[in-house]
């Protein structure tokens, strides 16, 4: 249909960091079961997706997709009826190439060619009542005289064009850009996809998984993957607005391996960057810092400003980033980074946040303290932590700047 999805970024839970493919029903529930009792759900997390695994090895005789029922023992209809009745969404992995990426039967034609499965799959997911479908891009087959990115354009395409003939509004993540990153600028291959991938699904991934949880090397870098997966999503705001989101994937905040500030530096980077807020862990063993950050309503209603604006670095070096976020109602917020490993006093003249010559009613985020600012922002931040101001302008020698900030937007 023609209803807008996704104005705002999708909220919600995901197995795979945590569980990979040890998923089944039981511990799908029990994690929307707590989305619920934590009051996460109540502040908007509110899709549940089943990444890849669910299904058989192979497809039925009519080629539709077969659900594992020995994890998922009453199918996913009814799983989808039980998440709807307590309130959430349903969301469901699939791949735009043959296989997915852990070898299950994907929606694309098989290497060599042949038919697609992307019109039935699509109609099996709307008879299931799915909100939500995230299309992996692994084992995409490209035709001769075809390029790479021409063959994922019109997967992706076709892929968007059987969800809208299903019947049924389902949001559409899909995963294109992150078949063409290479390093942290991406690429020329990367930009073009980035270009039209708007065009199909209302968000996108664009890199590196974020580190799933690994019980043998639990405190393996989660921290350097949060940190990675911000390198490269911080620069990609032109591509942002409502209805398009870059996806620098899972928030892990709370898991283990990342400390209370680190939790909080990945809630408030991926909420200045407008990001999905896409929670994957055990949300029952969530720690109590990571569970206040997430749940932090200030940082949610940043996340999800109305006027969609991803926020923009305005300065970066070995110790600091700065990053500020135009938002619908006049304010700005403001982000500090500390990647010291040191807490560190800061001093950010209001001029370079694009309020100069202003002062500022600003509300720490993280305290909810609020204070007079004239000149510069002040205070410190720990460090891995990300200090985040909402500033609300008061009054400024000439005009309040408005539009188009230094550094932000279009490059
Ligand atoms: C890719 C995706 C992950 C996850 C796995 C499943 O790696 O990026 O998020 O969906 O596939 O196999
Ligand atoms: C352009 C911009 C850089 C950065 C890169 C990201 O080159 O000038 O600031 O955004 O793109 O690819």
């Amino acid at each position: 249909s023609d209803t807008p999805l996704a104005l705002t970024p999708p909220m919600g839970w995901n197995n795979w960091a945590h569980y990979m493919c040890d998923i089944d029903e039981a511990k799908v529930l029990a994690n929307a079961d707590a989305l619920v009792s934590t009051g996460l759900a109540a502040k908007g997390y509110d899709t549940v997706t089943v990444d890849d695994c669910w299904m058989t090895k192979s497809r039925d005789a009519d080629g539709d997709l077969v659900t594992d029922t020995r994890k998922f023992p009453h199918g996913m209809a009814w799983l989808g009826d039980h998440l709807h009745a307590k309130g959430l969404r349903f969301g469901i992995y699939q791949d735009a190439g043959s296989l997915t990426c852990e070898g299950y039967p994907g929606s694309g034609a098989p290497a060599g060619g042949g038919a697609d499965h992307y019109a039935r799959d699509a109609r099996l997911f709307a008879s299931w009542n799915v909100d939500y479908v995230k299309m992996d891009g692994c084992n995409l087959y490209v035709p001769p005289g075809t390029t790479k990115e021409r063959a994922y354009r019109d997967a992706y395409h076709a892929v968007a064009g059987a969800l809208r003939d299903s019947g049924r509004d389902m949001v559409l993540s899909a995963s294109a850009p992150a078949y063409f990153q290479q390093g942290e600028w991406g690429g020329s291959d990367w930009h073009k996809v980035l270009h039209w991938v708007g065009e199909t699904g209302q968000l996108w991934r664009e890199g590196r998984d974020i580190k799933v949880y690994n019980a043998k090397a639990p405190n393996t870098s989660r921290w350097s993957s949060v940190l990675g997966n911000y390198g490269y999503n911080r620069w990609l705001g032109r591509y942002a607005g409502p209805g398009n989101w870059n996806d620098p994937d899972f928030l892990i905040a709370g898991a283990p391996g990342l400390s209370a500030a680190e939790s909080r530096s990945q809630v408030g980077l991926w909420a200045m960057m407008a990001a999905p807020f896409i929670l994957s862990s055990q949300v029952s063993q969530l720690s109590p810092a990571g569970l206040a950050a997430l749940g932090n309503t200030d940082l949610i209603a940043l996340d999800q400003d109305p006027m969609g604006r991803q926020g923009a670095v305005v300065s970066s070096n070995a110790t600091f980033d700065i990053l500020v976020r135009p938002l619908a109602n006049g304010d700005r917020a403001v982000a500090v980074l500390n990647r010291s490993g040191a807490a560190r006093d800061i001093d950010v003249p209001l001029g370079e946040v694009g309020l100069p010559g202003c002062t500022a009613d600003a509300k720490d985020l993280w305290n909810g303290r609020r204070a007079l600012v004239g000149g510069s922002l002040t205070g410190r931040v720990a460090a891995h932590d990300t200090g985040v101001w909402r500033l609300s302008p008061r009054g400024c020698a000439g005009a309040v700047p408005t539009g188009q900030i230094a550094g932000a937007g279009a490059t």
